[in-house]
């Protein structure tokens, strides 16, 4: 049972997430597929003189009073539950943030909330982020990724079988955005480099074929995408590490793993891998460096829906 909060305090709750294909196209009005996590962040927080937050999310007090702000709240005193690890690459940020949203603004719609933690995300990094986290840590539906047209906010709920584990792996090698070149690679594909635009288009191509694979349940074809993806963020978007590189390679080559590729911004950071679910211990005692298995789950406003607040 929730504990009853004192009169003007307020808990809110948010998923991490995955991207399964669709990477470094949201900011240009690509698709993507991202899915909610079982990784949550609660946040607990009440009006204060000024703002504080007790948080281990690098730049938490940034994040929460950017959320804060930009939802018309006055300062506050939050503190942070964490299942999702920082620098781990679930986006403890979008947790974060979509978290303060719910607790503080059940009412808002989803979408609202995702454009609104965005918009936070960007003042509080200066990092021009796309909407896909906070979109999937908002309106993700557990059993199913999101089929998100990132021009139109039009979504589309894609079953998502039982039988694959989303592995995700930690590189080590932990990069803050804003020390990385994101901003300079949106630039680019916005003023249409040849390269980067040639992996939007690929990738947009992929993220199509991903959806109809999945339907058929053909993981092999799941695999090959992935790799291509991988191939694409190396080569033509330039985002991935010679480490990172080794590591989707030692990944794809264990037995039950259908296929791996970087995810999310890149610059080091985390490798996506599909493995056969009954082949998750294996695959950890493989592996050699720290993976989360993950399933999907319901985002923060499809949950607070779904317990009638
Ligand atoms: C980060 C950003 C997202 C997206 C990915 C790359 O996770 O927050 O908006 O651009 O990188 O696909």
């Amino acid at each position: 049972m929730e504990s009853r909060l004192p009169e003007g305090w307020w808990r809110g709750r948010a998923p991490g997430r995955v991207n399964l294909i669709g990477e470094h196209v949201d900011y240009l009005g690509g698709v993507v597929l991202p899915a909610a996590v079982d990784k949550h962040t609660t946040v607990t927080g009440h009006p204060a003189k000024s703002w504080s937050v007790d948080s281990d999310v690098d730049g938490g007090l940034a994040y929460v009073r950017g959320v804060g702000e930009e939802l018309g709240l006055g300062p506050q005193e939050v503190s942070v539950t964490s299942e999702v690890p920082p620098g781990a690459g679930i986006s403890s940020s979008a947790a974060l943030l979509v978290a303060v949203a719910v607790g503080a603004r059940p009412d808002l719609d989803g979408k609202e909330a995702a454009l609104t933690s965005q918009r936070a995300e960007q003042r509080a990094t200066g990092v021009q982020v796309g909407v896909m986290d906070q979109f999937a840590s908002a309106l993700g539906q557990r059993g199913h990724a999101l089929l998100l047209d990132c021009a139109t906010l039009e979504y589309q709920a894609v079953p998502f079988p039982d039988e694959l584990a989303i592995a995700v792996i930690d590189s080590g090698e932990h990069r803050s955005l804003s020390d990385t070149p994101y901003n300079e690679r949106r630039r680019e594909a916005e003023a249409f480099d040849p390269k980067r635009r040639r992996h939007f288009d690929s990738e947009i191509g992929r993220v199509h074929e991903f959806v109809y694979a999945l339907g058929r349940r053909d993981f092999n074809e799941l695999g090959r995408l992935l790799k291509q993806s991988h191939e694409s963020l190396r080569d033509d978007f330039e985002v991935s590490t010679p480490h990172v590189d080794a590591l989707v390679e030692q990944a794809s080559s264990i037995a039950g793993c259908y296929g791996a590729r970087i995810m999310g911004a890149g610059f080091g950071g985390s490798v996506l891998a599909l493995v056969e679910a009954s082949q998750t211990k294996t695959f950890a005692a493989s592996i050699g460096r720290p993976v989360i298995f993950c399933s999907t789950a319901d985002g923060a406003y499809v949950a607070a829906r779904g317990q009638g607040q």
